[in-house]
């Protein structure tokens, strides 16, 4: 008798994110591929961290998160956004956007609900859907801008619709909601009274061109229904500290809670003690656009001259690049000969797509040095 463990998630393999980034090594390739700022973060949150350490707070810290970061996160987000949510109830700190999304999800999803999600989709999504038994309903963004598909929005809601989860700034698309599409989430609400909103709201600093942050927490529509998921790694330049937060209603984090608790108890105590010295200026966030939108033209300006074909991101620090002028190779294929004979790692589009969705583009992250971008950009303008 086979009494081997079921393998719960059959079709998830090794990320495109580790195999691009173990080809970039292989090949001495440059690499655009995952995520990640190649510069420090604030010399003062380094220092801060370092502090705490030494000043011993290096044990457990309460559940929900250290309740003075959880203040410093209530002003904050009051300050942003005229939105309060109440630090000892609807507050809650988390091992970065990861854990806060597989929490909520989890927290939410019963087997059959029904979970609309827009693709391209960032990876953890859909696994932690299946992983709870739900049904997950992708819906495809408009092809070009990447905007929101909104007649299919409307047809896809049933009344077996637990939550949608909606992602702006949008990795990998660089797509961001307009005042209008806010509008008509509000609409959507109003006609399906159990729709909640999952937010990862994990750009919400790096929006470019004068955009603005439409975020569901300015909303009294929509606020009381959605669980937004903030992520300090993106912000501060600290991916590697795995530190973010969950704004959602009572009833809801008391759901988000429970799975919290057994998940990972609480998070890094000395880290969550700098931010909440660190939190008290918002100069390093309201710089963050302008700071890589610089990046983001340098490297568009520096590619201007090639066979790529690009629309500038709207936020996030993530380019698309359209190589149907150069290739009709599949976009995996194209990304590793891109690897091998040019000396730049890309991501693939299509790993974004349930069904490996073909759209002739790669996504560069342009969150790296002067130094690195211009010379990704010149081998780029030899394909
Ligand atoms: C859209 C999106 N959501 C969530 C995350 C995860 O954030 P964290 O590193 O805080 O877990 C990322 C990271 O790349 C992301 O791009």
């Amino acid at each position: 008798m086979n009494n081997s463990p079921i393998d719960k998630l059959p079709a998830s393999g090794e990320s495109i994110f580790a195999t691009m980034s173990r080809m970039a090594l292989e090949h001495n390739a440059i690499n655009l591929s995952q995520g990640f700022p190649d510069f420090e973060c604030p010399e003062k949150l380094k220092e801060l961290v370092d502090h705490y350490i030494k000043k011993g707070f290096n044990q457990y810290a309460p559940m929900p998160g250290v309740p003075r970061l959880r203040e410093e996160i209530q002003e904050k987000t009051l300050r942003m956004y005229g939105s309060h949510y109440n630090a000892d109830s609807e507050i809650t700190v988390t091992a970065g956007a990861t854990q806060a999304l597989y929490t909520a999800i989890t927290a939410i999803t019963s087997p059959g609900d029904e979970c609309i999600v827009f693709e391209p989709a960032y990876d953890s999504y859909m696994p932690a859907i299946q992983l709870s038994g739900g049904v997950i309903k992708p819906l495809k963004l408009n092809s070009g801008d990447f905007s929101l598909p909104w007649d299919e929005i409307r047809n896809t809601i049933t009344e077996k619709t637990r939550f949608l989860l909606l992602n702006t700034p949008q990795n990998p698309g660089g797509s961001v909601i307009t005042e209008d599409d806010r509008k008509q989430f509000e609409e959507l609400a109003g006609k399906n009274p159990g729709l909640i909103f999952i937010c990862d709201d994990v750009y919400e600093n790096i929006l470019f061109d004068g955009r603005v942050h439409y975020t569901f927490t300015q909303s009294e529509i929509l606020k009381p229904r959605s669980i937004v998921i903030s992520s300090f790694g993106k912000s501060y330049h600290t991916t590697g500290w795995k530190m973010g937060y969950i704004l959602a209603p009572e009833y809801l984090t008391k759901l988000i809670r429970k799975i919290h608790q057994f998940l990972v108890f609480s998070v890094n105590t000395p880290i969550q003690h700098a931010f909440a010295d660190f939190l008290k200026d918002d100069a390093h966030t309201r710089e963050l656009s302008s700071f890589y939108q610089r990046k983001r033209d340098l490297f568009n300006s520096l590619v201007s001259g090639s066979k790529f074909k690009l629309r500038p991101a709207e936020g996030t620090y993530f380019q698309l690049l359209d190589y149907s002028a150069i290739s009709g190779e599949n976009d995996r294929k194209f990304a590793e000969r891109l690897t091998k004979e040019y000396g730049v790692a890309v991501i693939p589009l299509s790993p974004f797509y349930g069904d490996e969705h073909q759209t002739g583009m790669i996504r560069v992250c342009f969150a790296k040095r002067d130094e690195v971008l211009t010379a990704a950009a010149e081998k780029l303008c030899m394909v």
